[in-house]
């Protein structure tokens, strides 16, 4: 069996199509377009790359996209005051800040700055409120990869209702919001973790595998049971020969690539597993377009919340 590949580059074309209307109807409406606030701080190559798409996509969508950038020597405290000004500031409807932080801001810096957003700006949906808003099943911006995720299986006609799903990975960013926004779809959930047992066994059990634990490769073909649909939301740019090697065959094209350019991007899954599943989202080209579709789709629903009366 080979997989059917779920083309998330298209689905994400048809998410930020369908937002289309809702920008041009807020904008005739407010006198203005929805408004994006985005905050890298520092240089780090991959943050680079992920927030030239995320302004790239948004202008494109008819947002305004404001990039804040701050120093790698800025403090937590410089960042908080930029924070509390686009709180402050009516044309900012969503509010990001690109993590990870300098690691000189020290441990928890991430967290406080999400604490200090405005809730009805917080198109990443990490505020506290926020989450607690999504575990009661009333979320009003729900975090971008995984209701990205839930737009691809919706949109592939994929069961969640009664599925059993399980998702590798207990991180605040796709972890655990993947499996309330799943256990709210009627799956029957189990969120895995570096401490679980007989990890492969409990994965093959599952109708939806979700990977979102940030190791190339990580699920091999005994992980899943044939003809499941198996999610990779892994972004892993692997250097080292040797695992390269390890994951792609001689003479197959990615490996090819990796001779050619000395580094290439893998998911959390084995590309052998197109082998076994039933539907799989492939790297690049699955769930990261969809990241940045619901951040489009988050920012305008702020931008119409915030025009509410409360
Ligand atoms: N870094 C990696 N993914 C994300 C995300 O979804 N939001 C933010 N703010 N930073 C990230």
């Amino acid at each position: 069996m080979t997989a059917r590949l779920l083309d998330g580059q298209a689905i994400a074309a048809a998410i930020r199509q369908s937002v289309l209307p809702d920008v041009a109807a807020f904008a005739t409406a407010v006198g203005r377009p929805p408004g994006l606030g985005i905050v890298l701080v520092g240089e780090d190559p991959a943050s680079e790359i992920y927030v030239r798409n995320k302004v790239r996509a948004g202008t494109e969508s008819g947002l305004w996209v404001d990039l804040q950038r701050l120093p790698s020597s800025a403090t937590l405290e410089d960042l908080l005051v930029v924070v509390e000004r686009l709180n402050r500031s009516d044309p900012h409807d969503g509010i990001l800040v690109q993590s990870p932080l300098p690691a000189a801001m020290g441990r928890g810096a991430a967290q406080r700055v999400f604490d200090a957003i405005d809730p009805e700006k917080d198109v990443d949906g990490f505020h506290p409120v926020s989450v607690g808003r999504l575990v009661q099943g009333r979320a009003q911006l729900a975090p971008c990869t995984p209701s990205g995720v839930i737009e691809m299986l919706q949109r592939s006609d994929i069961p969640m209702s009664g599925a059993r799903a399980v998702i590798v990975g207990r991180s605040e960013i796709v972890g655990k919001p993947m499996a309330m926004l799943l256990l709210q779809r009627d799956a029957t959930v189990t969120v895995c973790h570096s401490k679980t047992r007989d990890l492969p066994a409990l994965c093959a059990t599952a109708d939806i595998l979700v990977a979102a634990i940030g190791r190339a490769g990580f699920v091999t073909p005994d992980f899943v049971r044939p003809g499941a649909t198996v999610v990779d939301v892994g972004i892993n740019r692997v250097t080292d020969g040797a695992i390269a090697r390890r994951l792609f065959a001689p003479g197959s094209p990615r490996l090819a690539d990796f001779e050619r350019r000395g580094s290439v991007v893998v998911g959390d899954v084995h590309p052998d597993v197109v082998e076994v599943a039933g539907a799989l989202t492939p790297v690049p080209g699955g769930v990261g377009p969809l990241t940045i579709a619901m951040l489009l789709k988050n920012t305008v629903a702020a931008a119409q919340g915030r025009q509410r009366p409360a």
